[in-house]
């Protein structure tokens, strides 16, 4: 299983989700970098949304995770990166496909959506579950080579 170091971040909405997550990743032998947020306090999810994309895009970490009140913001926010295979889930079959088909290096969940106990389920799935590689390979390889349409 791929140990490599995580780099995680969130907004205020999942910042208690991002703590737990942080924790569980850190007791079970992960490195992990935190982009913040910090605390509670009211912030724009795009400040770290970016900062997590940007780094995987830039190959500096192989995977990410990212959090907010919906997930659906920082999807939004990670899919702009290039090398960035960002997928919702807040269900465990949608991370585990996310894996074996979609070949996805973040992970983002809604930390208003689901509960810490599924989240962390889902984490632990995302985790384990190695991509299929064939025919997969080549569906991605089909949308990376489109670059920006408009
Ligand atoms: C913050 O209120 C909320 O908009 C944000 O966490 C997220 O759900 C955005 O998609």
């Amino acid at each position: 299983m791929d140990k490599s170091p995580i780099v995680i971040g969130s907004d205020h909405a999942a910042y208690n989700l991002k703590e737990k997550i942080r924790m569980y990743l850190l007791e079970n032998g992960y490195e992990v970098e935190d982009a913040g947020a910090k605390n509670e306090n009211s912030v724009d999810y795009p400040d770290y949304g970016i900062k997590v994309a940007s780094l995987v895009s830039a190959g500096k970490f192989n995977r990410g995770i990212l959090l907010c009140g919906t997930g659906i913001g920082m999807s939004m926010v990670a899919n702009r990166f290039s090398n960035v295979r960002a997928a919702l889930c807040n269900d465990l079959f949608s991370a585990i496909m996310s894996r074996r088909h979609n070949n996805s290096n973040v992970l983002v969940m809604g930390g208003r959506v689901i509960g810490d106990v599924l989240a962390i389920e889902i984490l632990k799935a995302w985790l384990e579950t190695s991509f299929e590689a064939g025919r997969h390979q080549l569906r991605i390889d089909k949308f990376n080579s489109i670059g920006k349409v408009v």
